[in-house]
């Protein structure tokens, strides 16, 4: 499964992709939000290109087909790793469509559910971002969506890659991968929780322990 950063902190961006713990990035109007202060979101969505070598989502903010299309064509513009991400509404997926069509690989975002996934990969999206913690918060089982995503994508041989997206914490990632989903996206925080382990903290403090008393260096 691969594994994405769900930030548009560039500092964030270079810590895990000089780790080589991501495969990609996705972004949205409100992580651009929290970081942008006076720079323009062109800018940004270039330096985090260049930063990491893999798909980074960039999101249009129209709401109508055309208005969309030519977000999306513009953002492809910035660089070859733009993916264009719109919103899973009827406009969104003619967008979805006709940007396929150019060339330009579509995230389908703020997917809630199954059917919406098989419409979504039906107009031709690269992604679809089924939005797990978002659903957990309404009462409604998450990890379900993905599942039924996986199984429809799998009877038709659908290719759209599932992006499980809006995870809480490291169930998530670990029932996404378990599930089959291809791709997850992760806050930062989330990232370094599936790395850390108390256990291996400890084991290596007395490894460390044992091997002083040996006195000697390698
Ligand atoms: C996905 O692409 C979204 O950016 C993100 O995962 C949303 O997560 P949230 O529900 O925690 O805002």
């Amino acid at each position: 499964m691969k594994i994405f950063l769900d930030t548009a902190d560039l500092d964030e961006i270079r810590r895990a992709s000089q780790a080589g713990l991501i495969d990609g990035i996705t972004t949205n109007p409100s992580l651009l939000a929290k970081v942008a202060g006076d720079r323009a979101p062109r800018d940004i969505f270039l330096d985090i290109c260049r930063e990491v070598d893999g798909p980074v989502s960039a999101e249009v903010v129209a709401i109508d087909a055309d208005g969309m299309i030519s977000e999306g064509r513009r953002l492809a513009e910035i660089h070859e790793n733009i993916v264009v991400k719109v919103p899973l509404t009827e406009d969104g997926l003619r967008a979805c469509r006709t940007l396929r069509e150019g060339g330009v690989r579509v995230n389908v975002t703020l997917c809630f559910s199954a059917t919406q996934a098989l419409l979504a990969a039906k107009a031709g999206a690269s992604y679809i971002s089924p939005f797990v913690g978002r659903l957990d918060d309404v009462g409604h089982d998450g990890m379900e969506l993905v599942a039924e995503i996986r199984e429809i994508y799998d009877e038709y041989d659908l290719e759209t890659e599932i992006l499980a997206a809006s995870l809480r914490h490291p169930k998530h990632v670990l029932g996404s991968a378990l599930l089959g989903a291809d791709c997850a996206t992760l806050p930062p925080a989330v990232l370094y929780k599936l790395l850390r382990h108390p256990l291996t903290d400890v084991g290596l403090e007395s490894f460390l322990a044992d091997w002083e008393t040996l006195g000697k260096g390698l």
